[in-house]
């Protein structure tokens, strides 16, 4: 049988990044932050992120190329992130996705992020069906029920905030760098849950909301600082994470008892959150359900995943033409809509 080789290309937020897989061995995994550029403005500076695509992305397809040891001629297709995302960010990984498609003249794969995301988890194990995703990132957070391969539901939604964007602004409200997930979740572990903050969305169903979470963060500290209070970080952190991740994990427990599942998988940037994976697997410990918990490199953005689903894609002959646009609100159960 012939090779399969694709190229996977992810440039959705604050990353740039191009992996190659061949007959779904990952032989390379080149990723590009851009973290450090954007800390100076406490988050992702959108002109910055795109600007840094542009300068970045023929590096690390070169790289990519080079450490699989193959050569563009050698490629089946290529997988791009198609969305959702930054708009200008997105479109410097599809030119380029579409530029070596047209001189290669190889198929064109629109991918979508979050898919991604999802089955970055088969870098662990296989996915087994009926599955939930949790999917928790900087701009995404929604519970995904699927039946099969490349069958996505949302049955759960946020209506305001993604929970990676809440960690990131109570972050900054505390003084602490971007990315603020990660200064929180390190802090949380040093301190108390003693402040008093609001449960979001005290309801039956399987949606949930950040805005209000964040407010309250907020007008708790200008209330602390106005009555000469000082307010201890590690247990606002503790505290805000609590009621954060609770909320998932309240989620996850409700959509279990509705949707029969042989499998929960954790997906997007919030799943490296420690308090999240050790909950969740406590609470599925001696059940028949199974919990992925992805390694860290897993969790963060990049193309292995995106070329992962471009495998799945290209079984099914799912390509576009040079015409295709980028989606930066694109609905994972539209995944075929381009
Ligand atoms: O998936 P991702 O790279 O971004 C999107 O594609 O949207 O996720 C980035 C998000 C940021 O909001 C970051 O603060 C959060 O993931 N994050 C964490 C942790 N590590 C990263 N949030 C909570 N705990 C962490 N350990």
């Amino acid at each position: 049988m012939k090779d399969v080789i694709i190229l996977g290309i992810e440039s959705s937020c604050d990353e740039t990044a191009c992996a190659v897989i061949k007959n779904g061995q990952l032989l390379s995994n080149i990723i590009s932050t851009q973290i450090e550029m954007h800390k100076k403005y406490g988050g992702v500076m959108p002109e910055i992120a795109s600007r840094l695509h542009l300068e970045n992305i023929g590096i690390v397809i070169q790289e990519a190329l080079f450490k699989a040891n193959i050569s563009f001629n050698d490629l089946t297709a290529i997988a791009v992130t198609r969305g959702p995302g930054l708009i200008g960010a997105l479109h410097v990984g599809l030119q380029a996705a579409k530029t070596i498609s047209l001189i290669y003249n190889i198929p064109l794969i629109p991918v979508h992020h979050l898919a991604g995301h999802i089955y970055a988890n088969e870098f662990v194990k296989p996915l087994k069906f009926p599955l939930l995703a949790v999917v928790v990132s900087g701009g995404n957070t929604e519970l995904v029920y699927m039946e099969k391969h490349m069958d996505f539901k949302v049955i759960g939604e946020t209506q305001d905030d993604a929970i990676g964007e809440s960690f990131d602004k109570v972050a900054r409200v505390l003084g602490l760098p971007y990315p603020g997930g990660v200064e929180i979740d390190r802090l949380a572990k040093k301190g108390e849950h003693t402040y008093n903050l609001p449960t979001p969305l005290h309801d039956n169903s399987l949606n949930v909301s950040y805005s209000g979470l964040k407010t309250a963060v907020i007008n708790l500290k200008h209330k602390l600082e106005t009555n000469g209070e000082v307010i201890i970080k590690e247990n606002m952190a503790k505290s805000f994470q609590d009621v954060a991740v609770g909320l998932i994990l309240d989620r996850v427990k409700k959509a279990v008892q509705r949707y029969k599942v042989k499998q929960i998988v954790l997906a997007g940037g919030v799943s490296a959150n420690s308090y999240l994976r050790e909950e969740i697997v406590k609470m599925f410990n001696n059940t028949n359900i199974e919990v992925i918990i992805p390694p860290i490199w897993c969790t963060t953005d990049n193309a292995a995943m995106i070329a992962k689903v471009g495998e799945y894609l290209y079984q099914r002959k799912v390509f576009a033409d040079l015409s295709l646009g980028v989606d930066p609100s694109w609905r994972i159960e539209n995944y075929l809509e381009y």
